[in-house]
């Protein structure tokens, strides 16, 4: 049985994939299959151009809107991006911020996640802020070291009273579209320092609320083990979230320990 104080949040992050009617489609699938339960939140991140007709199709359900990254300014002269204020438009409720793909891909530092998370915060979204070492780099001994300055880098700034609206996402990046787990014991001790850090930086009760998620090659086969950690509350899920049965049995299994 999950601590109750935080509802397990399964995420799904679709990254790069679907147009807009495959992504329509997916989402009523999900709908239709875990749409009405309230034991586990659910979240479901398409790309920017899926996010007005997904909106249509969870809006009566308890699948909320998420989106996978926008920019820290609210409107103006910068081509390409998207704002807080034009997520909250399309009743997006989530927002992906600091993905490793985009630190690898687009340059994105710890100052401008931080920067996206208190724009992201203002606006009334919930940010998922992701953090995760390289294979290099945990095994050269920095793990410990990396994810002390990634979370603290994201969340300057960021004051206790937000701690209902913070997500953390710990995805170690090995571990990612690769098929690699980190083992439940592993990805556990990970999680509890990570709630040590934030019990340091916004005090022990708000550390007590934000969900930490896991990331990187969560699928049926490992979720409930996964899940079942004290410091795990909530999946985020790459490929597996890209097909219906997939996702919905992780959903499932978040539910089984609900309940
Ligand atoms: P996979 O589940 O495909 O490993 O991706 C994890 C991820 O990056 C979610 O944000």
């Amino acid at each position: 049985m999950k601590n109750k104080a935080r509802k397990l949040l399964i995420a799904g992050n679709w990254k790069m994939n679907l147009n807009s009617a495959e992504g329509a489609e997916l989402a009523e699938t999900i709908v239709s299959q875990v749409g009405t339960q309230m034991e586990v939140a659910v979240c479901i991140c398409p790309t920017f151009t899926s996010l007005e007709a997904v909106a249509q199709k969870v809006v009566n359900s308890n699948i909320a809107l998420g989106a996978q990254n926008m920019h820290f300014e609210s409107s103006g002269a910068y081509t390409g991006e998207i704002s807080a204020e034009m997520l909250r438009h399309l009743f997006a409720n989530f927002v992906i911020l600091g993905h490793s793909e985009r630190r690898e891909y687009f340059g994105e530092t710890d100052a401008i996640v931080n920067k996206k998370t208190l724009a992201a915060l203002a606006a009334s979204l919930k940010p998922i802020v992701c953090i995760g070492e390289t294979l290099e780099e945990r095994e050269s001994g920095q793990l410990n070291t990396v994810i002390e300055t990634q979370l603290k880098g994201a969340l300057a700034g960021v004051e206790p009273k937000h701690a209902d609206q913070l997500v953390i996402a710990y995805e170690p990046v090995w571990a990612i579209g690769t098929g690699k787990t980190a083992t439940p014991d592993d990805a556990e001790a990970v999680h509890a320092s990570i709630r040590k850090l934030l019990t340091g930086l916004l005090g022990g009760e708000a550390a007590e609320k934000i969900r930490i998620l896991y990331g990187g090659s969560m699928k049926p086969e490992n979720a409930e083990t996964l899940l079942s950690q004290e410091n795990i509350d909530g999946g985020l899920i790459g490929g597996a979230s890209l097909k219906a049965h997939s996702f919905t049995s992780i959903v499932e299994s978040a539910i089984k320990l609900s309940s």
